[in-house]
């Protein structure tokens, strides 16, 4: 580090407009926590906390903590710890990915605020792992992510859960009468058993691979159980790396370069990712200067394999996932695919972690080797046509592959409200062929991009055993899920996109071999509807809300807020 700038405890005064007695105030300030004047003469690693009351998946976050204190402390840094907005998916209205900018903001204005040399950056669940990384690579401090680790799986009846695919499978049967309201009831209380995030490759698990595919966490840690000792040492050894970081000076901009962005677009599509990292890759894409170009995400998928047999996608849960070799199997086999000069925040570049790594064990049930993939092509694809000129994202991986090359009837549902109140009623007119639509879920609507996209299928077909149909919408879906959902239809109709003109008894074609979503309308009639008279767009008076309307970009740029985009 540069001993011309001030650092630890002396960097960034409060300006009295006296720089000596901005100093002697807080380090007469500092002394009263009671650490020595030693402790508070060394180089300061900030350690940002999302623990909250209303995230259960962060419960462990204070044993963890410790353990970073620990790691910093035993390096020769000082760990200050700070706690900032937590985003727990499950308890916030109407939608976490609302609140990601918001926290994201938090995080990267108390990091250039507080005097720190370094940050532990320190998230798990789905949004918070994404804000932390948009946050820091606007900050500028050199920065390290250690993720919270997933949870373990429970049993049921014999059978292994884990949130949330399960969760989604036994309502589904529920709402098909295969489950009883008793058995749905003792199911509630196996899902979701111990602290960590979601059990699958959902967005939280999905977000901490590609932390780890980015060269924000240390090698290896991405999918370590939340609960494994193997957790706590994972933590301690973040400590010390955040204050050899500050050492060697690598900013997270030379950490989350372009060249590492498209490292963790193939690590996306080999895990069979979420939906929902495109967007967050894209927005911290937009805050480094750069892009996710959704053709290229086509041209990567085409030339990705599915190597892992994880659910949705597959069979397998995140502890199997970690104890199979995880995240270094994974990019070992994609070698030939990446990047190998990225730098990670140990200052390693990918080559030199891959050579060390090459004789560790791999359990090939859950981890396929390159030449025998779980799929040969990509978990994602984005599709472009006349319903999203600008793109929209079909899980393929978690896809029923029947349905790839189809053409049908719209049954179209205005809004998430409209989508309630008649998705289940008996006089809908709705067949097992026809096309689901929901508009008026994406970025600046009121419900700010809701998961809502997996639409539930109508009650009286699951009843008679339908299992999956083409859904269609602005919105996002849950890492979780699983179905033919073509998602973030972009623009979203809200914004003017031809999603808005779409009406119940309209054609639809979907192509994936030719990345294509098209509404069968003819132009002229697509001119009258323009004509009529829109749906008021969404703009609240005040607050927070005020600004994410009048601010957020659509789903291909992130859903960032256009002023938080570039240096
Ligand atoms: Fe927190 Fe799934 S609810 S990761």
């Amino acid at each position: 580090m540069s001993k011309t700038r001030p650092e630890g405890l002396a960097r960034g005064l409060t300006d009295y407009g006296d720089p000596a007695f901005s100093l002697y105030l807080r380090r007469s300030f500092a002394l009263s926590t009671g650490l020595s004047a030693e402790l508070l003469s060394r180089p300061v690693v900030g350690i940002a906390t999302s623990s909250s009351g209303f995230n259960n998946c962060h419960r462990h976050f204070p044993e963890l903590l410790d353990a970073v204190k620990r790691g910093v402390l035993a390096a020769g840094g000082l760990p200050l710890e700070f706690p900032t907005i937590s985003l727990g998916e499950v308890f916030l209205h109407p939608t976490s990915l609302k609140y990601r900018n918001l926290m994201s903001m938090d995080v990267e204005e108390m990091i250039r605020a507080q005097p720190m040399d370094a940050v532990v950056l320190m998230g798990g669940c789905d949004k918070t792992v994404p804000a932390q990384l948009m946050g820091a690579a606007s900050a500028g401090v050199p920065a390290v992510q250690l993720v919270g680790g997933p949870m373990m799986t429970a049993r049921h009846r014999g059978e292994r859960l884990g949130a949330c695919t399960d969760c989604r499978r036994y309502w589904a049967q529920y709402r098909a009468n295969k489950v009883s309201a008793v058995e749905i009831n003792e199911v509630e209380s196996r899902l979701a058993t111990t602290a960590g995030t979601c059990a699958v490759m959902g967005t939280a698990s999905t977000m901490a691979c590609l932390a780890e595919a980015l060269g924000m966490s240390l090698p290896g840690t991405a999918a370590i159980p939340a609960v494994h000792a193997d957790r706590l040492r994972a933590a301690e050894a973040t400590g010390r790396a955040a204050v050899r970081l500050m050492a060697n000076g690598i900013a997270p901009r030379q950490v989350m370069t372009p060249s590492a962005i498209e490292n963790a677009l193939r690590v996306l599509l080999a895990i069979g990712g979420s939906t929902n990292a495109i967007i967050h890759l894209a927005a911290i894409a937009g805050r480094i200067g750069t892009e996710v170009s959704l053709t290229r995400l086509n041209e990567l998928s085409d030339t990705t394999p599915v190597l892992v047999n994880l659910k949705p996608s597959g069979e397998h849960y995140m502890e199997d996932f970690y104890a199979a070799g995880g995240m270094s199997a994974v990019l070992r086999e994609l070698r030939p695919l990446l990047n190998l000069d990225c730098v990670s925040v140990t200052g390693e570049a990918l080559a030199a972690r891959l050579d060390a790594e090459q004789a560790l064990y791999v359990d090939r049930a859950v981890i396929r080797p390159a030449h025998d993939p779980v799929a040969p092509v990509g978990g994602l694809v984005a599709l472009f046509g006349s319903l999203a000129p600008r793109g929209a994202i079909l899980k393929r991986s978690a896809a029923d592959q029947s349905l790839f090359e189809s053409e049908g009837r719209a049954v179209v549902f205005e809004s998430l409200q409209d989508l309630a109140l008649r998705i289940d009623r008996d006089d809908l007119e709705v067949s097992p062929g026809d096309f689901l639509v929901l508009k008026h879920a994406g970025p600046t609507s009121e419900s700010g991009m809701p998961e809502a996209g997996y639409l539930p299928i109508p009650g009286k077909l699951a009843r008679s055993g339908v299992k999956d149909m083409v859904r269609i919408s602005d919105a996002r879906m849950s890492g979780t899920a699983f179905g033919t959902v073509v998602l973030h239809v972009t623009p979203e109709a809200a914004a003017g996109g031809p999603l808005a003109l779409v009406k119940s008894g309209d054609r639809i074609a979907i192509s994936v071999s030719k990345r294509r979503i098209d509404l069968l309308v003819d132009e002229r009639e697509l001119a009258r509807r323009r004509q009529a008279p829109g749906s008021q767009a969404y703009r609240p008076a005040r607050g927070y809300a005020r600004l994410y309307a009048e601010h957020v970009l659509q789903a291909d740029q992130g859903c960032d807020f256009d002023f938080l985009q570039g240096s």
